[in-house]
């Protein structure tokens, strides 16, 4: 554990943010941050470029921008590479993806077609969807890996990086539950060399990242990092860890609905939760193996929010379903509606109805931005393994396995800011408030 104040190295130099992955969440990320730097866009959903944060008692007036209280890299200083299996740049795949208008990808031409997404690690036995040719060959995993090796570091060399962040943003594999081969380094290694099939490609570029001293991030719900191998390796080369699942439309809502539902003592019989969408994501998630990685994902928050077996009579047995549906003509438009069956006083029903017509990708940008300058952030204050302060980004956060992770986004964003001010030797906001009336 660090202490409290410590030292964080200057945020000297460029960093690279290396995504796994150029699809829609990929390149929505790069042409928004290229936007801003133009004065196009403002980065809207970003804690680290608009969130603010208080510091001290509320009559000390001190609410700086987060941005100037820690030391973060810059938008200027970011530079961005990518993996993808199929050979679009990043504007041809931001075209193809549609996230962003025609006029303003067009805008960004220069920049977005300078991005060329290395060959992918890739089988299509984790992510039946996909058939893309734009891939490594090599004998096994482990030579794949070292693949991935060699190329950051030439990457880093190429663009004169001084640190570097990896964030996944591909596919969502299918489901893998932790096996022999994930219980220790030396055995994962030993599978990376017989080419076990419980390793997936995205725990190759996992290990490539943490053998790097790369800190990594794992937007899908792909078990990849949390497992006690590659937790081994991220404490053994003080690398900081953190995932699983961007936290985004339904799941988000909920996260925000339900603590207030249990604030309040009304009970749930039943949650109902529809999706239709229409990107790659959406394609991919209609095989009924990597929807799997996605329910699990999804499921977990409410049984951990609402404590059944603490509060039986409010909640214990509520029906929880989640759908996802592909439906091409929203593209990556997504309409998400909830049923959810509540009830009060004396058991009276009621119902809450939401139909939230989101933009999937819209709101996983601003997502990869925070988490690739708070790692980096967490990187130069010497924390390492799972970055439990950064649960607020996911769906499924990181934890120990002794320990249950937070859903509530309230409880998330407060762990958030006290990480910050501890890290800076700042005291705690406890909202007491006492002291005031004394
Ligand atoms: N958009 C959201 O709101 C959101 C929220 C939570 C999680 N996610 C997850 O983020 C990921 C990206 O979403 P997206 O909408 O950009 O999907 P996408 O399909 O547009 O992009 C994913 C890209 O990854 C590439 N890819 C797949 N496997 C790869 C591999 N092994 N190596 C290199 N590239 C590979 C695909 O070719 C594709 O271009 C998905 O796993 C999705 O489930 C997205």
């Amino acid at each position: 554990m660090i202490e409290k104040g410590t030292k964080i190295a200057e945020p000297k130099g460029k960093v690279g943010v290396l995504l796994v992955g150029l699809g829609a969440v990929s390149t929505t990320f790069i042409a928004g941050v290229e936007a801003v730097k133009k004065g196009l866009g403002k980065p809207f959903g970003s804690l680290t470029q608009m969130g603010t944060i208080r510091l001290g008692k509320r009559t000390e007036g001190r609410f700086p921008k987060i941005s100037e209280f820690v030391p973060l890299a810059g938008l200027n200083d970011l530079v961005f590479g990518a993996w993808d299996i199929f050979e679009e740049d990043a504007y041809q795949s931001a075209l193809h993806a549609g996230v962003i208008e025609k006029e303003l990808v067009n805008q960004l031409k220069p920049e977005l077609e300078a991005i060329k997404p290395m060959k992918g690690v890739f089988d299509r036995r984790y992510v039946k969807r996909l058939d893309g040719h734009h891939i490594k060959q090599g004998p096994n995993k482990w030579e794949l890996a070292q693949q991935l090796i060699d190329e950051i570091d030439r990457f880093k060399a190429a663009n004169g990086l001084s640190r570097l962040v990896m964030v996944w943003c591909g596919s969502t594999e299918i489901f893998i539950q932790p096996s022999v081969v994930h219980s220790s380094l030396e055995c994962f290694e030993a599978g990376l060399k017989n080419n076990d099939e419980n390793i997936p490609s995205s725990m190759v570029y996992a290990y490539a990242a943490l053998k790097s001293g790369i800190p990594y991030a794992n937007g899908a719900p792909n078990l990849t990092v949390d497992v006690e191998a590659l937790r081994q390796l991220a404490q053994q080369n003080r690398v900081p860890i953190c995932g699983k699942d961007f936290k985004t439309g339904q799941t988000l809502m909920k996260t925000i609905l339900a603590p207030g539902l249990k604030a309040r003592l009304l009970g749930l019989s039943g949650w109902f939760s529809t999706n239709i969408l229409g990107n790659r994501d959406g394609e991919v998630l209609d095989d009924p193996d990597s929807f799997k990685t996605k329910e699990e994902s999804k499921l977990s928050v409410l049984e951990q929010i609402l404590q059944p077996d603490v509060y039986p009579e409010l909640y214990k047995d509520f029906y929880h379903k989640v759908r996802i549906n592909y439906y091409p003509p929203r593209g990556d438009n997504k309409e998400g509606w909830d049923n959810i069956d509540v009830f009060g006083w004396l058991g009276y029903p009621m119902q809450i109805k939401i139909d939230f017509l989101c933009r999937d990708s819209i709101l996983a940008a601003p997502l990869v931005l925070d988490l690739a300058l708070f790692l980096d952030l967490a990187q130069r204050a010497g924390m390492h393994g799972i970055q439990e302060w950064l649960s607020f980004y996911f769906k499924s956060p990181m934890t120990l396995p002794t320990l249950y992770p937070e859903h509530d986004l309230f409880i998330q964003l407060m762990k958030l800011k006290n990480t910050l001010r501890y890290m800076m030797g700042e005291e705690q906001i406890t909202h007491l408030g006492l002291d005031y009336y004394q």
